[in-house]
């Protein structure tokens, strides 16, 4: 793949690059739509991701390739930039632009990005591809960012450049993975811990719906708006900043302020899912992975009824993981509305539970899952050359 992608630039650029990088995405384990209420999260950084070949120029452009799409770039450098479209080239711009904006001085650039996760599947390709860029550039000009600003240049990037109102998980998790180990991210102060994340006899196995996410960003948005009208209400009771500041009985002595099914719905979605990563992280410290897995079956149907952000196609994964004798545990992942669910599937098992599930599935939504197992990685780095 390297040879390739090597290739590639000579081929696009006449010269040779000289930087090489690579971006995980990610999973979440559980923890999900609570990390924009200050709640905790449970991610971990994936094998699959995105690369980078780089060279810097001298003609003071900045130039965009990316070997999954035909659409490219060529920009002179200037002050600042503005979203053009749909394009992916977009989230690397974004990134250059708040690094102008913080007043960093960067050079021409000649960039060739692939990526071998699934776009629009939920593993967080953007965040992946904006980390990857603000890591790079970091290195290249000696720009003396944190990982953690990364991050948090990375998210603005999302929020502001982009448009949509994400929480903080995504850029956090591939920026900071590590191998073999969940992070228990406190999305308010940014803390976190990695936990050992031991599946012995079973595996995390990823399966794609490849059920691209429609509407996900309006939606997304929808759902970030909502939590923040029932916050609001909450409010008026309770002394708190966050919805995931509220535990389940304060919750429960408190949810007649919200005097709206819908919010209340959301809200409890979020204080209960809260309360799920706690004991998450206690069966994991314990390595008692069947509650574990009890877990990620309350959390997804939380999500399926209380935030309703699965669909006909995630529930059909995690109903038949359910029935499946060797599945201890399965949810959707990430943002919902199709993308990925994530199951824990006996090792041995694998093969027959993948022809299995592939049946079924095929049967009710007339085409195929994708269905892989990943290790579970370390976050962003420069790789050799
Ligand atoms: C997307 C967002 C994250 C998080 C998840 C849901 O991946 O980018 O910030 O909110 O959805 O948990």
């Amino acid at each position: 793949m390297k040879d390739k992608l090597i290739k590639e630039f000579r081929n696009r650029f006449h010269k040779e690059p000289e930087h090489f990088f690579f971006c995980p995405g990610r999973v979440n384990l559980i923890g999900e739509h609570i990390d924009y209420n200050g709640g905790r999260v449970m991610p971990c950084a994936i094998s699959l991701g995105t690369y980078l070949l780089v060279s810097k120029n001298m003609d003071k452009k900045l130039r965009f390739e990316c070997l999954n799409f035909p659409e490219t770039a060529v920009l002179q450098l200037q002050t600042s930039y503005s979203k053009t479209g749909k394009e992916w080239f977009n989230y690397p711009l974004g990134v250059v632009n708040e690094l102008l904006n913080e007043g960093h001085g960067i050079s021409g650039l000649d960039m060739l990005f692939y990526g071998d996760l699934p776009v629009a599947a939920g593993l967080s390709s953007s965040a992946s591809i904006e980390v990857l860029t603000a890591f790079a550039l970091n290195e290249l000009f000696a720009l003396d960012i944190s990982r953690k600003n990364i991050v948090i240049l990375a998210k603005k990037v999302e929020n502001e450049f982009i448009g949509v109102s994400c929480g903080i998980m995504d850029q956090f998790a591939v920026a900071m993975g590590k191998r073999e180990k969940a992070i228990l991210l406190n999305c308010d102060t940014l803390e976190y811990e990695y936990l050992p994340f031991e599946t012995g006899n079973y595996m995390l196995v990823i399966i794609n719906s490849n059920k691209q996410r429609s509407l996900s960003e309006s939606k997304y948005n929808e759902r970030f708006t909502e939590c923040g009208a029932a916050l609001k209400l909450l409010k008026q009771e309770l002394d708190v900043q966050h919805l995931c500041d509220i535990d389940p009985a304060s919750f429960e002595l408190n949810r007649h302020f919200v005097n709206d099914p819908v919010l209340e719905k959301r809200a409890l979605h979020v204080v209960s899912e809260n309360t799920r990563v706690k004991d998450a992280a206690v069966a994991l410290q314990l390595g008692d992975l069947e509650l574990f897995g009890k877990l990620m079956y309350l959390s997804h149907q939380s999500l399926k009824d209380l935030y309703e952000v699965s669909g006909h196609e995630l529930d059909t994964i995690v109903d038949f993981c359910k029935a499946y004798k060797g599945c201890i545990g399965a949810r959707m992942t990430g943002a919902g509305f199709g993308g990925c669910a994530i199951a824990l599937v006996e090792k041995q098992r694998l093969d027959d539970f993948s022809a299995t599930l592939s049946v079924f599935y095929k049967e009710r939504i007339g085409y195929l899952p994708e269905i892989f197992g990943s290790a579970i990685s370390d976050g962003v780095s420069e790789l050799k050359l």
